[in-house]
């Protein structure tokens, strides 16, 4: 605590740095901005007390900044252990009026390369409001900070946290140890917590598709917004934004040329369509895998092989996993990929590649190169590179998707925000869509800040395809 303000960040020295990149970012996020112009005085946020579970990059502190101006209270951390950028982090505690020595910004915990432990521990300081009361809101990417809730709520209610067995994945155990200490030491914080949420909006396809888990079981604690599919984000930022930050990782994390090798591409939805148009756009040989028969169609269309890593494993120099699912890459696949091919992962959770596998591998020996660059040498003598031990590659080796692609993103968050806030009532313990009118909205603000210029449609012409000249502009149906 320094002037009253809580936080766990790497270093506040670094604000400086942050502030400029801020500053810098907001000019490529027109769509906060804009919100930021259009609710000026107004502040349907007066009185949200945000918890946010979110990368702690620069592109977040422009959302942080935008919920406060909205007149939101914010306490942040990062939704994964190597995604915060540390200037970014200090930037928003330290805040545009402060200083490291006395800051007057925002509480956050997040650091670059926290432990499992550390990581929930920031996850649970984010949820803890001072003055013992909670969040009314959470903004989360990947659900963890919705499963804390839920799952704390659920062992209080059953009295007991279940135990853990050596099988069971760190992260899992690592959670369920928070949470037996928390049962220990405040009963009840949970139950009581929950009830005060109006509501969570979550970022990515993993989270959404544990919500949705949720609300089928009849176990939604509070409404949800879905951000992932607004459109304006999943066909943006998954793919767009993927696009660019996938080699963006590569690079940074190996320096090998790209040009002429063969990547394999597991998953061919929105993330896995533009990790592969970078591949291609760089020059390799892209060869994609994928289960379900339309994406692979669409990936022959587009010129890819289809494959089952199987039948190409060998032939792979670089492999990327972007399917949402687990054990895509397994610990026998990694045996026999080529000497020194790189494995990366860029999907929302590690267990897409079986890392702990590796890491039990008869005779295997781990040699780090450099954080989030590690050498894995198989007892033959042949090794493979794998990237951020299997996590988001593109925000653990790089800086993750670029400040334009997430304006479009984090101006659904803070539309879903406004909304669930100020019109909670409204909302079952369901998972809902922004309405298409504000996914144009938000496309409006970002195709006339790239200077592009739209046809308006005459009345007649509006008549003919049967919509409302003023939008929506496509049935609910529509897959664009
Ligand atoms: P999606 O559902 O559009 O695509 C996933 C694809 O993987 C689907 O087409 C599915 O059929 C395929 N798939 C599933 N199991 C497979 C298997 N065993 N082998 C081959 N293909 C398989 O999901 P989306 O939006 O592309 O997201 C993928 C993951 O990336 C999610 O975990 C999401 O949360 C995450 N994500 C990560 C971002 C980042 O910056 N790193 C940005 C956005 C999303």
């Amino acid at each position: 605590v320094r002037n009253g303000i809580e936080f766990a960040v790497a270093d506040l020295s670094l604000a400086e740095f942050g502030r400029k990149e801020i500053r810098l970012a907001e000019h490529e996020m027109p769509g906060l901005m804009a919100l930021r112009r259009e609710y000026a005085e107004v502040y349907p946020l007066r009185g949200a007390r945000i918890s946010g579970s979110l990368h702690m990059t620069v592109q977040t502190a422009v959302l942080i900044e935008t919920l406060v101006a909205l007149g939101a209270e914010v306490r942040w951390a990062s939704c994964n252990i190597f995604s915060t950028q540390d200037h970014a982090a200090a930037a928003i505690v330290v805040g545009p009026h402060g200083t490291p020595e006395e800051p007057k910004g925002v509480p956050v915990f997040a650091w670059k390369g926290e432990t499992l432990p550390e990581y929930w521990a920031c996850t649970n300081l984010m949820l803890t409001w001072p003055d013992g009361s909670g969040p009314n809101m959470i903004l989360d990417d990947g659900g963890d900070a919705t499963l804390l809730v839920h799952k704390g709520v659920e062992y209080e209610k059953a009295g007991a946290v279940p135990a853990t067995d050596d099988n069971d994945p760190e992260e899992w155990q690592v959670l369920l140890d928070l949470l037996r200490r928390s049962l220990e030491a405040d009963a009840g914080k949970w139950t009581k917590l929950a009830p005060g949420i109006r509501g969570v909006t979550e970022e990515t396809t993993t989270g959404v598709l544990r919500l949705y888990q949720l609300a089928a079981q009849g176990e939604l604690l509070f409404p949800a917004i879905n951000v992932n599919d607004s459109v304006t984000k999943s066909k943006f930022d998954n793919r767009y934004g993927c696009r660019h930050s996938l080699i963006d990782g590569i690079n940074r994390a190996t320096d090998v040329l790209i040009g002429g090798k063969v990547a394999v591409v597991c998953g061919y939805g929105d993330v896995g369509k533009g990790c592969a148009e970078s591949l291609r756009g760089q020059g390799a040989r892209v060869i994609v895998t994928e289960i379900d028969p339309i994406c692979a169609l669409q990936a022959a269309m587009d010129g890819y092989q289809v494959a089952t890593l199987d039948d190409v494993l060998e032939q792979a120099d670089i492999i990327i996993s972007a399917t949402g699912n687990k054990d895509i890459v397994t610990v026998e696949h990694m045996a026999r990929m080529k000497h020194q091919a790189i494995l990366g992962n860029i999907g929302h959770f590690d267990n897409e590649l079986d890392m702990a596998g590796l890491a039990r591998y008869p005779g295997v020996r781990r040699i780090n190169i450099k954080p989030q660059v590690d050498e894995w040498v198989f007892p033959d003598g042949h090794s493979i590179i794998v990237l951020s031990e299997g996590r988001l590659l593109n925000l653990g080796n790089a800086t993750g998707h670029p400040s334009f692609v997430m304006s479009n993103s984090f101006a659904n968050q803070v539309i879903a925000q406004i909304e669930l806030f100020t019109r909670h009532g409204e909302y079952d313990k369901e998972v809902y869509r922004l309405p298409k009118k504000l996914d144009e909205k938000v496309a409006r603000i970002h195709v006339e800040a790239l200077g592009g210029k739209l046809t308006k449609l005459t009345k007649e012409q509006a008549e003919y395809i049967g919509v409302d000249p003023e939008g929506p502009f496509k049935p609910e149906h529509y897959r664009y």
